[in-house]
């Protein structure tokens, strides 16, 4: 992004906001409040706001769960046997994937560990994982976990990749090295595809290709990039993913996940799994029979009834996904940060209180920037979320800060600034 084109100046962030062909999608959202004011929301890589769209989409089901109970799930248009379709088109996009690749259910950890039953097979020469450094809990914890349910010993499987010394992220080349030189003793690279911590959005294309050219696997954990970054999943050969939608997905707190699962496992029946009924073939499933025949793609790794009530509140965010779409969400986007990133910049300058770790190329990074407090800690955040501005803290000292294209404008980064501007006064 050519930093020259953006100006300080509350006329030129509502002139783009004029110029915005997306603007008209803010007024579509519920937004907070803090102390009384409507809040500057960049918190969308933690919580979505909520589409004022979502009752009318819950109150349908609702009217059919009233008018036909049991009948709901067979009779009457949109049947809820079928219900898991509905969200495939725009899953598929938002993913860049074909609709059997993808489908809505349960939630991320769960799913990992799902996905780690059919894709984890380690053996005696093929076993080591790698993954980045200070990844997300729940994926720490369930690598650890996987690797003990195999009987293998986290320390002897994990290779964790760390930036270099004074980096706050890692390089592309550094990865492909570290995939080389385990080579035959690896089994899957299993990251983040955007590190919630840094905000780098990781060259899945070049991580996948270097997996697959020692014979391994990759996989990937896409919380804080579905909806954020374009993805193009099939075509960069991605084995497998998830991702929850509750962060740019705007699909309320602890809504379900999604998973992609490569065309190349679409009928692979010998692959091991945890099965469940739902995932078995649906033209055969009701007849209730032993032997687990698994659904062609993504569906064969279903387990439970799908949850009508929460695909509803989800299709209600993805069918303004598909309105928008996610190309222009991205441009958009783009710009976005990029004006928050030279506002920091033109304010903060060399006074040395913050550092902004994310990447600078839009190319490697999503919405999100994350900064690195070196002065006044946890009292910067407080100040600013007294003014109004809710981001987030992550320890030790970091701010996340997400303007998101779907709702945030550029008048909202400029009022962030001169709240900045004003907190740097007293912590610098
Ligand atoms: C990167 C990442 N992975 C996993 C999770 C866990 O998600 P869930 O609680 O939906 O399983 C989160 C939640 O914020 C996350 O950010």
């Amino acid at each position: 992004m050519n930093q020259s084109l953006f100006q300080f100046s509350e006329s030129f962030a509502r002139e783009m906001d004029a110029k915005d062909s997306l603007a008209h999608f803010r007024s579509r959202f519920y937004f907070p409040k803090v102390n009384g004011k409507k809040a500057i929301y960049f918190c969308g890589n933690s919580l979505g706001l909520q589409p004022k769209s979502v009752k009318d989409y819950l109150e349908k089901e609702l009217n059919n769960w009233a008018d036909r109970a049991v009948d709901g799930h067979f009779h009457g248009e949109d049947a809820w046997y079928h219900v898991r379709k509905k969200s495939k088109p725009a899953l598929a996009h938002i993913v860049g994937a074909q609709e059997h690749e993808v489908v809505a259910m349960n939630n991320l950890s769960v799913n990992l560990h799902l996905l780690m039953v059919s894709f984890y097979r380690p053996t005696k020469e093929r076993y080591k994982i790698i993954v980045e450094a200070g990844a997300f809990p729940s994926d720490q914890y369930m690598l650890e976990t996987q690797i003990k349910f195999h009987g293998l010993d986290p320390k002897e499987v994990l290779v964790e990749l760390s930036p270099r010394t004074g980096e706050f992220t890692l390089r592309t080349e550094d990865i492909v090295a570290e995939i080389e030189k385990h080579g035959d003793s690896l089994a899957l690279v299993n990251m983040a595809g955007l590190q919630y911590y840094s905000g780098q959005l990781f060259d899945i294309k070049a991580i996948v290709a270097a997996a697959h050219s020692v014979g391994a696997l990759a996989g990937f954990d896409l919380a804080h990039a579905a909806g954020n970054a374009v993805l193009k999943l099939h075509e960069w050969n991605v084995d497998f993913a998830t991702w929850c939608s509750y962060k740019y997905l705007n699909s309320g707190p602890g809504n379900v996940s999604g998973i992609f699962v490569h065309e190349r496992f679409a009928e692979r029946p010998d692959l091991p799994r945890f099965a469940g009924w739902w995932g078995h073939d649906e033209g055969e499933r009701f007849k209730m029979e032993k032997g687990f025949v698994p659904m062609y793609g993504a569906d064969g790794w279903q387990l439970a009834n799908s949850n009508v009530l929460a695909l509803a509140v989800h299709q209600a965010s993805l069918d303004i996904f598909a309105e928008a779409g996610m190309e222009n969400l991205r441009a958009k986007s783009e710009k976005l940060t990029g004006y928050l990133e030279f506002l920091i910049h033109e304010i903060s300058g060399e006074s040395g209180v913050l550092e902004i770790i994310t990447p600078k190329s839009p190319a490697e990074r999503g919405c999100q920037l994350s900064l690195f407090i070196h002065c006044g800690g946890k009292e910067v955040f407080d100040e600013w979320y007294n003014q109004g501005v809710v981001g987030d803290w992550r320890n030790p000292n970091v701010i996340r800060l997400a303007p998101t294209p779907l709702y945030n404008s550029f008048l909202d980064v400029f009022r962030f600034a001169k709240i900045l501007e004003q907190s740097l006064k007293k912590f610098a």
